[in-house]
């Protein structure tokens, strides 16, 4: 399969998806996925940040074919279409019905469930997932769901699992959300992870486009 290609939103598609985005309840249609996924890809260099995460996995994961990447907060699946095509298998996960309605219309073979970033991964056994992914879902991320979510990346993830999780620029809009005990700064997430048996292996800054949303940090650690 060959990643989607990139379509210019028109001005009536960004105007109406900034509006029912950030006003209106968020991704509660199948129609808002679609137009998520178009503005997402053509402004936030969320295509060119999916390529670089596959690349990631392809570098510290040998036999992509024998391994499962889990797939969090994957929205329409664009990190989920760049892992399928490097080889992994693919377990992608959502909290919105509507976003996983068109993954699914999209992806047949990718396993497919729903599920709360801030809470346990429900039906997930230990140690089973070589690589987990979480891009773009920070601002919906209370403070104790951030140690929630580490702390369950590190059970569902086999021994010298790689945990894939980028600091958006634009994800900083969560301390509006949160309050000022919402911490996002690299410093911040680095301990997080530390302090949770992870041992960080890079932090390469990436600017994917001028959209606070495309300019980030691809933070991967390992599981000790
Ligand atoms: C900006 S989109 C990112 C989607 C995808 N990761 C990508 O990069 O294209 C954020 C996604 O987080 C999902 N989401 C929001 N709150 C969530 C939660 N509490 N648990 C799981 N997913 C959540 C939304 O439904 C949406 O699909």
């Amino acid at each position: 399969m060959k990643n989607a290609k990139m379509v210019k939103p028109s001005l009536v598609e960004v105007v109406t998806w900034l509006w029912r985005s950030r006003w209106v309840q968020r991704y509660n249609s199948q129609r808002d996925a679609k137009m998520y996924d178009l503005v997402a890809r053509y402004y936030f260099g969320r295509q060119k940040l999916a390529l670089q995460i596959s690349s990631v996995f392809l570098k510290y994961i040998k036999s992509p074919s024998q391994s499962i990447i889990c797939d969090r907060a994957a929205g329409t699946g664009i990190i989920t279409e760049a892992l399928i095509n490097a080889g992994f298998k693919v377990r992608a996960s959502d909290i919105s019905k509507d976003q996983l309605l068109e993954l699914s219309a999209r992806f047949k073979d990718v396993e497919i469930a729903e599920d709360d970033l801030n809470g346990l991964m429900v039906g997930v056994g230990d140690g089973v997932f070589d690589g987990l992914v979480a891009v773009a879902a920070d601002r919906f991320m209370t403070t104790n769901g951030q140690e929630i979510f580490v702390q369950e990346a590190r059970r569902v993830l086999k021994d010298r699992g790689i945990l894939v999780w980028p600091l958006i620029l634009g994800e900083y809009v969560g301390k509006i959300k949160h309050g000022l005990n919402w911490q996002n700064s690299l410093s911040a997430r680095i301990k997080l992870l530390e302090k949770n048996g992870f041992k960080i292996l890079s932090k390469e800054f990436k600017f994917n486009g001028i959209s606070p949303a495309a300019i980030c940090r691809i933070i991967v650690a390992i599981k000790l």
